[in-house]
């Protein structure tokens, strides 16, 4: 069992098990081959690693530079735009969260003066059967030594508020809530610390 950086061959399995854990969000609806052709938009562009077990891709997580992966979204965007229009058609609900997902929009820090981190967690998911055996805590920290690697000092990423289980891991990961929105607690970690004046 390992983790390491995702390739093309490892798109059908983050694609799978991307659909099977977020069945509501807008890419989690999309067909399977289209979040394929999401992630492989994003494969050069950000950091993406699979957890391999017993049966193959069981775990991934992504983020990055928010500016990196936007690029990746609007080059998706644009070669699927026919598929993507259609599948918000036929769901009109799913307009908003498609604006949301397809242009990386994020709320206004209303509650913080700072800037929002330059680097994000987009998304980190397990399979089902592996869950609470510790594959979300080492892609956690594989994440973070990735962007170590790209000098980020800190990172954020948000989570819906009716994500019971995420929340709970997060926060038992050291995670602290930075601000909410109506559906969200967004949170930021600084892998730097001050040095104390
Ligand atoms: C959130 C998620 C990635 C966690 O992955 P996981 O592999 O099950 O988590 P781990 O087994 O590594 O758990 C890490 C720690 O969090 C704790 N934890 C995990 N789920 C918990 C829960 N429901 N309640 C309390 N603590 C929990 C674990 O106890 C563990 O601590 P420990 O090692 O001291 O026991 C997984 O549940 C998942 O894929 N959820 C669906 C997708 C999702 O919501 N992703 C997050 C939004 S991007």
């Amino acid at each position: 069992m390992s983790i390491r950086e995702a390739n093309v061959n490892d798109i059908a399995g983050i694609a799978r098990i991307h659909k099977g854990r977020f069945p509501r969000q807008f890419v989690g609806r999309l067909p399977r081959s289209l979040i394929a052709k999401f992630y492989a938009s994003q494969l050069a562009r950000s950091i993406l690693l699979v957890h391999v077990g017993k049966s193959g891709v069981d775990g991934f997580v992504h983020g990055g530079l928010s500016s990196l992966m936007a690029a990746g979204r609007k080059e998706f965007f644009l070669t699927n735009m026919g598929r993507c229009f259609w599948s918000m058609a036929i769901r009109p609900p799913l307009c908003w969260s498609a604006v949301k997902s397809l242009t990386g929009w994020r709320f206004r820090n209303r509650q913080s003066r700072e800037a929002p981190p330059d680097c994000w967690l987009r998304c980190l998911a397990v399979d089902r059967a592996v869950e609470g055996t510790g594959i979300g805590a080492v892609l956690v920290e594989a994440f973070e030594y990735a962007i170590r690697v790209t000098h980020a000092r800190e990172y954020g990423l948000s989570v819906n508020k009716s994500n019971r289980r995420a929340i709970q891991f997060y926060e038992k990961m050291g995670f602290e809530v930075e601000r909410e929105t109506e559906k969200s607690f967004c949170y930021r970690k600084r892998l730097v610390r001050e040095a104390s004046k």
